[in-house]
């Protein structure tokens, strides 16, 4: 199931150097299943044909050549009704600085801008992707426009920051196409945990034998920023707290890299107080050298390993689940088991052992790495299967899930 599937949008182009990527863009929605009909600004057309966009949207342009917004295509010659009409959301990218003043007067006179203000507001959504110089987007008549636009039941979608096409470096970029894509997924995702604070513990962590050894396992930390990025899709304010792994971090959450379990619970606490659900994916390793040498440990010419003492890592999970915000209730706290055998039977033993309402059981030799999952709920009444899936239909699932548990969609 593809995260777009039966949805349309006009995907409206004003101008900008940043035309280029809402060519991919373009690409992204259709992959994502959503069929995509293509508004041009004739400002846009100077930057990108369209020719091109016809052909990734497979459907004729409308807007680059019809200034007064009429088009002898459509029956009643008023396409912006008809397009606006069977979109499930208009989204503007780029959307240019004089773009953003014009929608913000109710200006109408090209097909985009009639378009925008033609749509009916309570059923087509508008999302807005900024693109400009980083002088105008700090301009306080820009940023004066978009906070009349946000108050209008526009959604502005964030500009990314860097080099930009003039040379100068700042805020006002176009996000990149899969940045559009992830906040589009999110957009459409039912918001179950509004205004909640999540924590998620993710990844391996990493113990280490000298400057240039360690113990680590092999979590790639798939799971976790599946659970992270449903979270922040369903509403939630989230904090990552991620071991060493190389995966980016899903839009809007805030995360915090560590290396050890001790690290990783030292950042972990401080969350816990301030949250209102933890999920706990962290592969934590269980034991650590009990000394770290200061210096590389050499071959000492015996053919032997020099012997290793280990001690055993704090439980992050069981800490915070028995901690009074945990044992209250107050705070939700979810833990995950990856199993080798006996799921069931371990799982059940580890939610009692932890001391958490809900345990989520997987075999972890069989997921580490994947993309894929399928999963165990266990709590107090039994235990439910969530099929096989990929990890990130898995984590909404578990999300809806919580939610029901705590109420917070209620
Ligand atoms: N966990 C934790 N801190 C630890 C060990 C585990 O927070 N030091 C958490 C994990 O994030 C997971 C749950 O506890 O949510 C179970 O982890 P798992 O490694 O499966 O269990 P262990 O407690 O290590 O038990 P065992 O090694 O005996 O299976």
């Amino acid at each position: 199931m593809t995260d777009l599937a039966g949805k349309h949008f006009v995907l409206g182009l004003s101008g900008g150097i940043a035309c280029y990527k809402a060519a991919e863009l373009c690409r992204a929605l259709i992959k994502q299943g959503a069929t995509v009909q293509v508004v041009m600004t004739q400002a846009a057309g100077q930057f990108i044909t369209p020719v091109t966009m016809q052909a990734l949207s497979n459907r004729p342009v409308f807007g680059s050549h019809d200034v007064s917004g009429f088009d002898a295509r459509e029956a009643n010659g008023m396409p912006h009704i008809n397009l606006s009409r069977e979109a499930d959301a208009i989204i503007v990218a780029p959307c240019s600085a004089d773009f953003m003043a014009k929608l913000l007067h109710g200006r109408a006179d090209d097909l985009l801008s009639l378009m925008c203000l033609a749509r009916p507001i309570g059923q087509v959504p508008l999302l807005l992707a900024p693109a400009m110089n980083r002088e105008m987007w700090a301009h306080p008549a820009t940023q004066r426009n978009m906070a009349q636009l946000t108050a209008d039941g526009a959604t502005i979608l964030g500009v990314g920051s860097g080099f930009q096409a003039c040379g100068e470096t700042g805020d006002g970029r176009m996000l990149e196409p899969p940045e559009l894509l992830e906040d589009i997924v999110a957009f459409f995702q039912p918001k179950v945990l509004a205004g909640r604070r999540v924590l998620v513990t993710a990844g391996p962590t990493w113990e280490s034998i000298d400057p240039v050894r360690g113990i680590t396992n092999l979590s790639s930390g798939k799971m976790g920023f599946a659970i992270a990025r449903a979270a922040r899709e369903a509403g939630a304010e989230v904090t990552l707290v991620a071991g060493p792994v190389h995966l980016p971090t899903p839009r809007g959450v805030r995360r915090i890299d560590v290396q050890s379990a001790r690290d990783m619970l030292a950042a972990t606490l401080p969350c816990a107080e301030q949250s209102d659900v933890f999920v706990a994916t962290a592969a934590v390793a269980d034991w650590r050298p009990a000394s770290t040498a200061g210096e590389k440990i050499k071959k000492d010419g015996s053919g032997h390993m020099p012997q290793l003492q280990f001690t055993e890592n704090p439980d992050i999970l069981a800490t915070v689940a028995q901690s009074p915000r945990g044992a209250s209730g107050a705070l939700f706290c979810v833990g995950f088991a990856a199993e080798s055998h006996d799921l069931e039977a371990h799982a059940r033993a580890k939610r009692v052992r932890k001391g958490v309402p809900l345990l989520v059981g997987n075999i972890g030799p069989a997921t580490f790495g994947a993309d894929d999952n399928a999963l165990l709920l266990v709590d107090a009444q039994g235990t439910r299967e969530l099929a096989r899936a990929t990890k990130l239909e898995l984590a909404r699932k578990l999300i809806a899930e919580i939610s029901t548990r705590t109420g917070a969609g209620a």
